[in-house]
């Protein structure tokens, strides 16, 4: 049967019994490829991938993941297609999702991968935009919920915790803001003045599931999670001097990891910088998780695909 058509541009594009749904399907598709048992549910479906920004992580666990289930990858850039060229987003969109299944898209304003989307007819997968990065907080959700909870009961171990979110008021923080928003949790967000999350731009429903601290030591004070990303986005390299110095306060130290819980996990969606947000002594350390976290893309984005096209199965 047809699906009905379902975008994820962002994280708020799901409801919460559809993420219960997601992390469970997440956790069996990775028992199935750690015990190499194939799951090819999209054979003979085709993902086009298009880059406008750098990628490693989101390439290849798109990439890898569309084979592994059966099915087949086109990627595109900027530069290697009339997308460099100034072929408007909307015909692009009419002519590509009339050729593939499935399109992922890494891109600049949001509202271009909403343009395309509006115009395609396959579902359209946000793989990050200056605004949000609904596929990282996907995994690093089901990051937690591996080394803190349970993939049956997948969202009771988010309710009532703490994340907090030390750094730039970017992309990661603003889905941050949605997920805690949709699920229950509270993000302690502390950033340079000037850098702050954007509470229209995350539009959460809730303004009590985050609380800004000016104080990054104190944002993580009982954190069950303490997470943090780079100084400078992709797209703001112009400002990064400016950054530099602004953020020097920002970086994830031992000091901090202290004053959370003391089973709290570190998490980073790479790359990282050691010595500048988070120190090595940190990421290289006991409470991080970030290896398992990146995995975790390939997994949780086979179970994306899967229900985007095939729905619950
Ligand atoms: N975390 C993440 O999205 O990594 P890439 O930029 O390498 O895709
Ligand atoms: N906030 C970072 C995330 C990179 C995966 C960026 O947008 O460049």
């Amino acid at each position: 049967m047809r699906q009905p058509l379902q975008h994820y541009l962002q994280f708020t594009d799901l409801s919460a019994d559809d993420y219960a749904y997601l992390f469970n399907r997440a956790a069996l598709i990775k028992a199935k490829f750690k015990a190499y048992d194939k799951h090819q549910p999209l054979t003979d479906r085709t993902l086009a991938m298009i880059f406008e920004k750098a990628s490693t992580r989101t390439r290849i666990s798109f990439e890898a993941g569309m084979y592994q289930m059966g099915g087949a990858v086109v990627h595109l850039t900027t530069g290697d297609s009339q997308l460099g060229r100034a072929e408007p987003i909307e015909d692009s969109a009419k002519v590509i999702s009339r050729m593939v299944d499935l399109v992922m898209i890494r891109t600049y304003e949001q509202t271009k991968i909403e343009r395309f989307a509006a115009n395609s007819r396959v579902p359209v997968i946000n793989g990050l935009t200056n605004e949000f990065h609904p596929c990282q907080i996907l995994a690093d959700l089901l990051t937690f919920i591996e080394h803190r909870g349970d993939v049956h009961q997948p969202l009771h171990c988010l309710q009532g915790k703490v994340v907090a979110w030390v750094g730039d008021g970017n992309n990661m923080a603003n889905t941050w803001l949605q997920a805690a928003d949709l699920l229950g949790f509270t993000v302690h967000v502390s950033t340079p003045s000037g850098y702050e999350v954007n509470q229209a731009v995350a539009g959460v429903k809730n303004p009590h599931c985050y609380k800004v601290f000016q104080d990054p030591l104190q944002a993580c004070q009982g954190a069950d999670l303490v997470t943090t990303d780079v100084w400078t986005s992709m797209g703001f390299e112009a400002e990064n001097e400016a950054r530099r110095q602004a953020f020097a306060a920002w970086c994830v130290d031992e000091a901090m990891m202290a004053a959370a819980h003391p089973d709290a996990l570190f998490m980073h969606c790479l790359p990282a910088h050691r010595g500048e947000e988070v120190q090595a002594e940190v990421i290289d350390g006991p409470q991080s998780v970030v290896w398992d976290e990146a995995e975790n893309r390939l997994h949780v984005q086979k179970a994306l695909m899967e229900f985007l096209l095939l729905g619950r199965v």
